[in-house]
This record gives C-alpha cells, structure tokens and sequence, in this order.
C-alpha cells in the first residue's frame, strides 16, 4: 500500500473507538493522514467514518498484546512507504475487583501485554525511525489513575504508572533530538472501557454525563502532542484539579477515594 501523499502521517493505536477514535479524527482534520488500528473487525467501519476529503485513512486489524502481531502491524506501518510523523500509543483496557479474590490472571497479564509491553515495543521501533530522522512526536496514553494507589484496579493502574514513568523518562533522554513525548493523563472518560473492565455497577463506572468527553481528551491531547509538552490531565478543570491535588494529598487519602469509586456495587451508593 505504498503511497506519495505529502502530508504528515500518524499511527493511532486502539482507534476503534474511545479517545483512540476521536484522536484519529482530529488528526485527520489537521492535515495528518492516518493509519488506525484496533483489535475487532470494526476498526475499518471507523477508518470510513474518519475520512474526510484529502485526508488517507488506512486500517490494520491487529491484536496489540501479541509481540508477533505487534511487529506485523510496524511491517504494514512500514509498508507505506511512509515515515511516521506521530504515533499515539493509546491501546489499552482495565479490569476491576479485587485481587487475591475476584479478578482473572489471565486478563491481567494480557492487560501487561497490551498496556505495557506493546508500549514498549512500538515506541522503541518508532523512536528508532524518528531519531534516524531527528523529527517525530509520540503520544502515550496513561491516566491520572497511573498518579495513585489504584485499589480495585491494582494491576491496571500499575500499568498505567508505568506508561506514565515511561512517556516522562523518553521526554528527557530524547529532548534533544527532535522527538517529543507526550504523556495523557486523562481522568474518567465516557467510553467503553469501563464496560469492557465490567465495572458498570461501579461509581466511577457510571458516573456517564459526568466523566471527561473522548472528544476534547483527545483534541486537548493532540494540541498539547503539537505544543511537545511533557504531559497533561484531560479534560475537565475538575480533572485537571485533582490531578494537581493529587500531588500534595497523603497515597492513603488517594487509595480511600480511588477505591470508594471503583469497588463493585458502589454505583448508587
Ligand atoms: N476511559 C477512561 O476513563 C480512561 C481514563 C484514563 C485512561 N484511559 C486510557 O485510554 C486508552 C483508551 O481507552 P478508552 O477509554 O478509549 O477505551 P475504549 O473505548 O474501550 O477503547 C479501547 C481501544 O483499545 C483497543 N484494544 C483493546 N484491546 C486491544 C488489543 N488486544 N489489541 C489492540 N487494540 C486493543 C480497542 O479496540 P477493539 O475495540 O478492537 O478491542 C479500542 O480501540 C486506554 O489506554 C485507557 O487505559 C481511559
């Protein structure tokens, strides 16, 4: 599928749906052809939904938490023909309950996989391309649950401090090479991931028209990806606030609020 646009081109991660879809579409409207991919089938009706004129969309159908799928989609990417100006590495899914009792291993460490592993790994094959050519931005979606003790979402907000500490760490080491990283911290935000996590009889989980909207996560994210700040809290002030309480509040004042709104059955209390 090699191409001669002459626009820029991203590479967005978990772009089916969520913050992934809507970091697509602004990128798209700004000048960026893209290239989205996700785990399900549907990733190529989002792809067509994102099209505008003169903007490429393609779309790579690929299960991130697998290395072998991994380095198939950086062959597609590479298939192009073209050079990545921004990658946002946004794949990822939680799971809710407790540890010792409720959640199942075999998710969690997919969720390893996915959420950290697969980071990892396509930020090292991108960073590599952009530093040959000194230009590039890359995105990687942590969470304001990756600034906290994460009670009921142990392994998850683990893996979220760890993309964190990470996007921070390469904001450094590649500072002075004309790539920027960005971390987003975004605060709850209405989309499927509390579904999928199956915390839908959670306080966090339907906290709905109150959660941040995937729309200005991303626009917000992709402005401050353009600016090659460090990081950011999305969206709302009051996200942004806690984010920033956050840092002068006792962990065990966080792990009481954090668990108060992701234990199960917590959704009308
Ligand atoms: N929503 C929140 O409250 C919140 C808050 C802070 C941070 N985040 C982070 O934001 C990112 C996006 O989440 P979201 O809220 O937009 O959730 P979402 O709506 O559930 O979207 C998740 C995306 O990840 C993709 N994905 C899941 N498993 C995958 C796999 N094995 N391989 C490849 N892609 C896979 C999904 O694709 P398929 O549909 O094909 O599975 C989907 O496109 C995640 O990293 C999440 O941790 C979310």
């Amino acid at each position: 599928m090699t191409d001669t646009s002459t626009r820029q081109f991203a590479v967005i991660t978990g772009a089916s749906t969520g913050i992934g879809y809507h970091l697509a579409q602004v990128f798209a409207r700004n000048g960026f052809d893209v290239l989205m991919t996700a785990d399900e089938d549907r990733i190529s009706e989002a792809a067509r939904e994102v099209e505008t004129p003169g903007a490429r969309v393609y779309s790579v159908q690929a299960d991130l938490s697998k290395d072998e799928e991994v380095e198939r989609l950086w062959k597609e990417i590479l298939g192009t023909g073209r050079a990545v100006d921004a990658i946002a590495l946004n794949a990822g899914f939680g799971t809710g309950g407790d540890f010792a009792t409720e959640t199942d291993l075999k998710k969690e460490l997919k969720m390893i996989d996915l959420n950290v592993k697969a980071v990892v790994h396509l930020a090292k094959l991108a960073a590599k391309q952009m530093v040959g050519r000194r230009s590039g931005r890359i995105l990687i979606t942590a969470s304001i649950a990756g600034t906290m003790p994460t009670p009921q979402q142990a392994v998850y907000g683990a893996t979220k401090a760890f993309d964190l500490e990470f996007a921070q760490s390469l904001y450094y080491e590649l500072k002075d090479t004309g790539v920027t990283v960005t971390a987003l911290k975004p605060g709850a935000t209405d989309t499927e991931f509390f579904h999928r996590a199956e915390m839908d009889d959670t306080k966090v989980g339907t906290s709905g028209k109150q959660s941040n909207d995937p729309a200005e996560v991303a626009q917000q994210a992709f402005d401050a990806l353009m600016r090659g700040e460090k990081e950011l809290f999305a969206e709302s002030l009051t996200t942004k606030a806690a984010g920033v309480a956050g840092r002068f509040m006792p962990d065990s004042v966080k792990a009481a609020m954090h668990e108060k709104m992701a234990k199960h059955g917590t959704a009308d209390k």
